[in-house]
């Protein structure tokens, strides 16, 4: 079948780089001559027909914007078989023949579930900080967080020095800790905290003597959101305390603001190599793929795999953050 037209949509939690992304979807599909149709608010758009035609005009000024300029939404009515119903007659209604999908795990779930339903070809751009996506190394967005969460906690260590103090930096990252590990690495945390290992808090609480007999006098643990080694960050930093009641402790819980800013240069050029393959990959009947990167190389892995596969931590990061705390 011949492409005529393309919707893309953002879709989940928004992240660095999904504009860039959407600027070069909607740029190949003129390079092409192929008509771009530009879905706000995710999936609840498809449904509520918030549907409009993007050209090459529409998506100046955007590349180096954060956020998405299309919105974005966590869809309940398309979970349901009737919402899914309605989004598709929007589809027939437009004549769209395939849908880009910029998002993470639950979007590409969401796009399957439809593609299998109604045999509309779909294709994923991983667009999430979390980088918990399996079949690319990077997920956009990803890069710009790292960054973000490195300066803020930099700042962060100032504050800890000058007052001796200790430091709970919880990071974002509900079921992944690639943020809270990369970025412990790179401000030089005493302990990293993530859902993959589980250390528990009597390990924690070892490190941070070793640490005070070492003569340190402040120190960051960097806590990933999905870490369980207490209930939550404060009560974790409670726990501590009462171990340590010398020790001044705080807790900085950092947010949304890591979703947030402009895209670095790697989100940037990750977006727009990831944005013309999508659409070269509809163009070539190439369905049902996440795009994502491997060693410099685009690459294509199927959705299923992409969500089941799940993204594994380095080990050798684990080792090495092991060693420096020393
Ligand atoms: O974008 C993924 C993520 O950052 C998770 O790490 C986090 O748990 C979640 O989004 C929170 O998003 P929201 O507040 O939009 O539900």
């Amino acid at each position: 079948m011949k492409m005529k037209k393309i919707a893309v949509l953002t879709s989940g939690g928004d992240s660095p780089g999904m504009n860039t992304a959407l600027r070069a979807v909607v740029r190949t599909c003129a390079y092409n001559n192929i008509e771009c149709i530009g879905v706000f608010r995710g999936f609840q758009g498809l449904i509520n027909d918030e549907i409009k035609v993007l050209n090459t005009r529409s998506v100046r000024g955007i590349i180096n914007r954060g956020g998405t300029m299309l919105y974005s939404a966590r869809s309940k009515e398309f979970r349901s078989k009737e919402g899914r119903i309605k989004a598709f007659e929007n589809i027939k209604k437009h004549n769209i023949d395939a849908l880009v999908i910029i998002g993470g795990d639950g979007s590409f779930t969401g796009g399957m579930i439809f593609q299998k339903e109604f045999n509309i070809p779909v294709i994923g751009i991983p667009g999430t900080i979390d980088n918990d996506l399996f079949g690319t190394t990077h997920t956009l967005g990803y890069d710009t967080a790292l960054n973000t969460v490195m300066e803020a906690i930099d700042k962060i260590r100032d504050t800890a020095i000058s007052h001796d103090r200790l430091f709970f930096v919880e990071v974002m990252g509900r079921d992944a800790g690639h943020i809270a590990l990369n970025s412990g690495i790179a401000i030089g945390a005493q302990e990293i905290l993530i859902p993959e290992q589980n250390k528990g808090i009597e390990e924690l609480i070892l490190s941070l003597r070793k640490s005070k007999k070492a003569g340190k006098t402040s120190s960051i643990v960097v806590v990933a959101e999905g870490d369980k080694t207490g209930s939550n960050v404060f009560e974790l930093a409670k726990s501590v305390e009462q171990k340590f009641p010398d020790y001044e402790i705080k807790v900085s819980v950092l947010g949304h603001m890591q979703r947030g800013g402009s895209p670095s240069c790697f989100d940037r050029v990750l977006a727009t190599r990831m944005g013309v393959k999508a659409v070269e990959s509809l163009l070539d009947g190439d369905f049902s793929k996440m795009v994502g990167v491997d060693q410099g190389k685009i690459t294509l892995t199927p959705l299923k795999s992409a969500l089941k596969g799940k993204s594994k931590i380095n080990s050798e990061l684990l080792r090495v953050s092991e060693i420096m705390n020393t």
